[in-house]
């Protein structure tokens, strides 16, 4: 994106996401950017019918990956899921004047609940930035499972998120060095108390039971029966995925 465009972006989010918006694109401008690619991904979802878009967001959180979705289609209605209501208060905030028109809709189940109570084959596309990593992989198998069940056929997953590297070393040099840039900035900001919440968080990420490996995640994905599965964007030890539930 263009320094001017993005600067257009980032404006946009601060005014209505405000603090949150700028403390991430400080801590983690990969982030954000993994936000707007989600939303880049879904303005791309060939629209098929008059009917409005059905998406489902996994994971809402303050709502910047929300707003993403909301401004690259129109014609959609949102259905935001995330089971941490001070996360999802603060978007609901945030995001009043969607949610009074009508086209976004908050879920306070965690994922796989709120998944389980939708029915099969009724879903465009479920889109997510950075919650599938933090399921435990065994929860995680089961709501990959619920999305697949839950979407139209040809509807699609993008899924924003970290997937390491397949290479160990490499990939644990470049959490090595994420490290580093927390604590750079972190300290600058004089945010002791947000360092610690990060590099707390990020070794639950990189654990055993939450990493999420890229080609076992990209398989793991064909083995429910998903095609067109594309890893793209990859920043780091973030990437894009995209997979499409095949039509029938
Ligand atoms: C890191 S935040 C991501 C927020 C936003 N998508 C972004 O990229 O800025 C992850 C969100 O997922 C939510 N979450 C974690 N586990 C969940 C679960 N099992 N069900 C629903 N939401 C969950 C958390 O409460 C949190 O708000």
């Amino acid at each position: 994106m263009s320094g001017n465009k993005k600067s257009q972006y980032d404006a946009l989010f601060s005014g209505v996401i405000g603090q949150d918006y700028e403390m991430l694109n400080l801590i983690s401008p990969l982030a954000t950017e993994m936000s707007r690619l989600v939303g880049a991904a879904v303005a791309e979802y060939p629209v098929r019918s008059a009917d409005k878009l059905k998406i489902v967001e996994l994971g809402g959180g303050t709502g910047i990956t929300t707003l993403s979705i909301l401004t690259a289609k129109d014609k959609a209605v949102v259905i935001s899921i995330d089971n941490e209501p001070t996360m999802q208060n603060q978007a609901k905030n945030h995001l009043k004047k969607w949610a009074d028109e009508e086209r976004l809709f908050f879920y306070s189940d965690d994922a796989l609940t709120a998944l389980e109570n939708m029915a099969t084959d009724s879903v465009d596309i479920v889109a997510s930035a950075y919650t599938l990593h933090n399921f435990q992989n065994t929860y995680r198998q089961r709501v990959i499972g619920e999305i697949f069940r839950v979407l139209k056929p040809g509807g699609q997953l993008i899924n924003g998120d970290r997937y390491a590297l397949d290479d160990v070393s490499i990939h644990t040099r470049v959490v090595q060095r994420e490290v580093e840039g927390y604590f750079k900035i972190l300290t600058e900001a004089n945010k002791l108390d947000l360092l610690e919440g990060w590099i707390i968080h990020i070794l639950n990420d990189e654990s055993e039971d939450h990493i999420m490996r890229e080609s076992l995640s990209l398989n793991q994905l064909r083995d429910v029966g998903f095609s067109q599965v594309s890893l793209s964007h990859r920043m780091e030890a973030n990437a894009l995925v995209t997979a499409i539930k095949p039509a029938q």
